[in-house]
């Protein structure tokens, strides 16, 4: 409540309060006949020792002309027992909003709090000749609606797909492909090829375990630059991140670097260096490791036995190339909460190595997209793949459109916006880290709290404007019971509360506080419409009503934007 802050500091300075303890103290009462805001005077009867109603009763009598002097729109202050009740003056409130609303446009809840810093966001990272998990598409979603999110607070991220593109599974997927693959399949269909050599690979080295030999063979001639292995592994590259990009674009995903773990691969030995340098390195059964004892960790493994660097090297090597590069002054990895423990350990080693900006470091986890109740899983095949939902997704809305509006133009379009924009709704309605289940029905409907039922609430409004043939016009004037009603109140503080509610989203990089927050705000509107009329007889308040259908389209299309969904005029 906006408004909080500008009551609070009146009332603190009628009761010799500080603001902090006031704005704690001040309540917003459950059911709004007793007011937007309630201050209980229970406390100060120790200080003051009188009762506490008589309290009440003495300072709103000192509020009201208070109030009315810094321009608080209060219109009205009652006492019930020892509590203060303030009544927001609703057409006050109601035209200021629709004001800032409608003036400031896409821009409205644009706070500086960035002054334009850097802020790198790891995200995305599938890894390379594997198809994109269900993970990885919760990592880009939160990813990148954290991104606008900051963005829209005035940092400039930098959106990072640290693409897993080295390991000992090329060395596998070599031997895999030598023995059962071929050239035409995998360029056919390359994802789904790879995957089943992958899958054919590891059922086979149950029965013949020398396979497995064969593979770590093969990522060692990787790693001294053998030539054949080496083609073999820009091909696969090649051939997966064509397949990923379908997707990135069809979710309108860009990124800012597509440096993945490999072109770490000579910038380790700096890290290595580094540590050892620090006296920080030290060998633990044949393997270079930085002891984490004193934080209750297991070791952190550097360097393997056989010279082999880890997956924690990269992310080390990779943290130091990106703080030279960006100057970070926030680094955040949305990666599944399945690897917590890896990220407090390579946060603790760049503390011990001295890098102050190590507690700007922040993991960011998730919970699981669960199917039937499981999870799913690359290695046994068990796996949805992106692709496919993304395709079910968009043949799914087309028949709805097909029936819903079938004059529609933009069709195709229209429904790639929506397909995808229910999934990537599904994802963040929900704080990041409950599990999901994958559900259709949850996803695609039209009712109900999904992507779809936000955008085509939007549309509605968007529909309800060009009918009415409102011209845009950001003078604001309120007639006469044009906005009164707890319908008309209830969008009115929503779009009261945008602002707030997307620093919070921000600040606590939970996108889920503005999924949930643009569901009220469509049933609010959609209440609205459905009670009060719009196209009323007289023209000024059609056109104050049209105003505030025309600030929550706004509010509702920048609030999508930032989630990373479109909101298509019409559908
Ligand atoms: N490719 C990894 C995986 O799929 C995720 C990488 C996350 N980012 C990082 N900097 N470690 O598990």
């Amino acid at each position: 409540m906006p408004y909080k802050h500008k009551i609070a500091e009146q009332i603190a300075q009628v009761v010799n309060l500080d603001l902090a303890t006031v704005t704690k103290m001040l309540e917003t009462p459950k059911d709004q006949k007793m007011g937007d805001l309630a201050f209980p005077c229970f406390q100060l009867a120790k200080t003051l020792r009188k009762a506490p109603p008589v309290i009440a009763a003495d300072v709103a009598a000192q509020l009201t002309p208070a109030l009315q002097e810094a321009g608080v729109p209060v219109s009205n202050l009652q006492v019930v027992g020892a509590y203060i009740n303030f009544f927001l003056d609703q057409q006050a409130v109601a035209r200021d909003v629709i004001t800032a609303v409608l003036t400031q446009g896409e821009n409205y809840g644009a706070q500086d709090l960035g002054g334009g810093a850097h802020v790198t966001i790891d995200l995305s990272s599938p890894n390379i000749a594997k198809p994109f998990s269900m993970g990885h598409l919760r990592s880009t979603v939160i990813g990148n609606a954290l991104a606008n999110l900051l963005e829209k607070m005035n940092y400039s991220p930098v959106r990072i797909n640290h693409l897993g593109d080295w390991g000992t599974q090329f060395g596998k997927l070599i031997v895999a492909y030598k023995l059962w693959g071929s050239e035409e399949a995998v360029r056919e269909n390359p994802i789904p090829e790879l995957l089943r050599l992958y899958i054919k690979f590891h059922e086979e080295a149950k029965a013949h375990p020398e396979l497995e030999d064969q593979g770590r063979e093969w990522f060692k001639k990787l790693e001294d630059g053998d030539a054949d292995a080496e083609q073999l592994w820009q091909w696969f590259r090649d051939e997966s991140l064509q397949e990923f990009n379908k997707t990135y674009e069809l979710m309108g995903i860009k990124f800012d670097s597509l440096h993945g773990e490999a072109f770490y691969n000579d910038k380790m030995d700096r890290v290595v260096n580094e540590l050892e340098a620090k006296g920080l390195l030290v060998e633990d059964e044949g393997a270079m490791v930085v002891k984490l004892d004193e934080y209750d960790m297991p070791p952190c493994l550097i360097k393997k036995s056989d010279g082999a660097t880890l997956y924690a090297t990269r992310d080390l090597a990779a943290a130091l190339y990106r703080q030279d590069t960006y100057k970070f002054t926030k680094a955040l990895y949305v990666v599944g909460n399945e690897q917590r423990l890896h990220f407090r350990q390579v946060f603790k080693v760049l503390e011990k190595m001295g890098y102050e900006w190590a507690q700007e470091m922040h993991h960011i986890p998730f919970g699981m997209m669960l199917k039937d109740g499981k999870k799913m899983s690359t290695r046994k095949g068990k796996v949805i793949l992106l692709d496919e939902v993304l395709q079910t997704a968009v043949d799914d809305v087309k028949k709805v459109i097909a029936e819903k509006n079938p004059q529609l133009e933009n069709q195709d379009k229209v429904t790639e916006q929506v397909g995808v924009g229910a999934i990537i709704f599904h994802d963040l309605k929900n704080y990041r880290m409950n599990d999901i289940n994958f559900s259709w029905e949850e996803m695609l409907t039209f009712e109900g709290e999904t992507g779809p039922y936000v955008q085509y609430t939007h549309a509605r409004a968007n529909s309800i404007l060009r009918k009415a043939g409102y011209v845009e016009n950001t003078a604001v004037t309120l007639p006469e019971g044009a906005l009164e009603g707890p319908e008309s109140w209830a969008v009115v503080t929503l779009l009261l509360n945008f602002p707030h509610v997307i620093k919070r989203a921000a600040d606590e990089f939970d996108p889920s506080v503005l999924g949930k927050y643009i569901i009220d705000l469509a049933q609010a509107f959609n209440k609205f419409y459905a009670n009060v009329r719009v196209l009323a007889e007289d023209e000024a308040v059609k056109q104050a009503r049209l105003q505030l259908v025309a600030a929550t389209a706004i509010a509702l299309k920048e609030g999508l934007r930032l989630l990373g969904l479109e909101a298509p005029a019409e559908m």
